[in-house]
Order: structure tokens, then sequence, then C-alpha cells
């Protein structure tokens, strides 16, 4: 079976979509499954929670700029097994203009994925995107089976989610990526000891029912340590509350895709 994609997307920042593509990613390959995570955004934040630096020709700049292939960029993360990453370098921001001024420029990381999907033998590909709708997310959301939107569990958590929501739509109305689905939504940063949050989480599975995956991650402190060790949050402190919530993750994530018969 060829690898499913997953675009970890919301132009909002600080949702925690690098958090979940990170540790979703390392949950995913502690329950035997191949994953590559690959960083598409030039701020190298999944990059270097996993303990990588930044260094020039590393990731998919390369590639979508007509030089290379995805296979070549694939580092493994020798502290977890089944896992890889194809990092994040600055130049990736210069994509941008360099995308912009070519034919196709929406397809250009599809062709490469599928290709890759062709010549490795991974079963997820997890996509972690900026925090705007610019070339590099909407590449991502082309070469994506599904869209897994991140989602802040807090006041006006629902803004903005119009704006995302409308460009899935006009990519599954194009000819573009007719067979891109909304994978789900994943409340996150959820603090059980505000109201409000509740009110939110509530709101938003009544809009958006089982769509709105039953896991909820909670805030931990712990979480939001670990990259700063270069960690995933299971090296880190694997019986913190934050790696509990990952790991069901997880276990619901592969359920819903039917990942395990990969
Ligand atoms: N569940 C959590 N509990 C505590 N802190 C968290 C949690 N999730 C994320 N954080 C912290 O919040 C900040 C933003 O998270 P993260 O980088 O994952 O968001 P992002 O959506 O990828 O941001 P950006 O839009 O800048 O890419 C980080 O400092 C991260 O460590
Ligand atoms: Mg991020």
């Amino acid at each position: 079976m060829p690898a499913k994609v997953f675009s970890i997307a919301n132009q909002k920042g600080g949702v925690g979509k690098t958090t979940t593509s990170i540790n979703l990613a390392a949950a995913l390959a502690d329950l035997g499954l191949k994953v590559v995570l690959i960083d598409m955004d030039p701020q190298g934040n999944a990059t270097s929670a996993l303990g990588l630096k930044f260094s020039e020709g590393s990731s998919v700049y390369g590639p979508l700029c007509g030089d290379g292939k995805l296979e070549d960029k694939v580092k493994d993360i020798s502290s977890h097994k089944n896992l890889s990453i194809i990092p994040s370098e600055m130049d990736l921001a210069a994509i941008e203009i360099e995308l912009a001024q070519r034919e196709n420029y929406l397809l250009q990381l599809k062709k490469l994925v599928d290709a890759f999907k062709k010549s490795t033998d991974f079963d997820v590909i997890i996509l972690d995107c900026p925090p705007a709708l610019g070339m590099l997310s909407m590449n991502s959301l082309v070469a994506a089976d599904y869209l897994i939107i991140a989602l802040q569990a807090e006041y006006m958590a629902m803004e903005g989610l119009g704006q995302i929501l409308k460009v899935l739509d006009s990519l599954k109305e194009s000819s573009v990526n007719p067979n891109l689905a909304l994978g789900g939504i994943l409340m996150t940063l959820f603090d059980r000891r505000v109201n409000l949050a509740h009110e939110v989480v509530s709101e938003v599975r009544k809009h958006f029912s089982e769509i709105v995956f039953r896991t909820t991650i909670p805030r931990s402190i712990r979480l939001s340590e670990a990259p700063s060790y270069g960690q995933s949050i299971f090296q880190y402190d694997p019986n913190c509350s934050g790696a509990y919530a990952y790991r069901y993750f997880a276990e619901e994530f592969i359920d819903r895709f039917d990942l395990k018969n990969a």
C-alpha cells in the first residue's frame, strides 16, 4: 500500500501544528509504522524539535526547484526507530517567489511526493505546514490525501477556519486535488481549568461532530519544554499528560485512517 499523506495545517500561528506533527509522527513510529515528517516551514521548528541542525541543501527546497529528489533528503532520527525527517532550511522561505514563477506551481510538491511514495516504503507522510496559506501550505495540501486542522481550544478558535475550509473546497472542486479530504480537527492546548475552553470544545464538536477527533490535547508544560531538548514527548517525559494524549491520538488516528493494515 502506498503511503498516506497528511497535511497538518492552519494559517493561524501557534496553535500546535508542529507539536502535533512531531509527537504524532513519533507516536505512530513507536506503534510500528514507518513515518517520515516533512518540515514545510522555513521556521524549521519541527527540524530543531527533533534535534537536527539547519544545513544548506537539506530541505525540499532543491527538489522543488527541480534539483534532486525527496528520497535524497530523508534523514533518519537515530534516537527514534521508524522515524525519519526531511528537514527545513532558511532558504525554504524563498520558494514562495520561486514557485510563483513556475507553471503548475501548485503541483510541484505533489509530483515529488508521488514519486517518493513509489520509491520508498513509508506508511505515513506528515507535512508540517507554516502559519500561512501561501505556496508552501498550498503545495502541501495539493500533495496530501488528508488535511488535519490543529485548532486551539480558546476564544475565537473557529475564527479563520472558514478560510482554510474554503481553500479545501476549492482544491477539491478543481482538478488540482479532487481527492483531498478533511481528515479531522484536533483540539489542542486545552486548559481544563478554564470554563471557556470546555465551551469552545463543545461548540466545535456541535459544528463539526465526528470530524473532531475524540482526543483533545491538554496544555502541558512538558510539551512546550521537549523541543528545546530536541526530543519528542515520548523521549522527554513519556508519562506526562501530553505524552498520554498524543499516544491516544495516534491510536485514534490509526483507527480512523486504517493505518494498521498498511
Ligand atoms: N499542548 C501544549 N501544551 C503546552 N504548550 C504547547 C502545546 N502545544 C504547543 N505548545 C507550545 O505552544 C507554542 C506553539 O506551538 P507549535 O509550535 O506547535 O504551534 P504551530 O501552530 O506549529 O506554530 P507556528 O504557526 O508558528 O508554526 C510552542 O511554544 C509549543 O511548545
Ligand atoms: Mg509550526
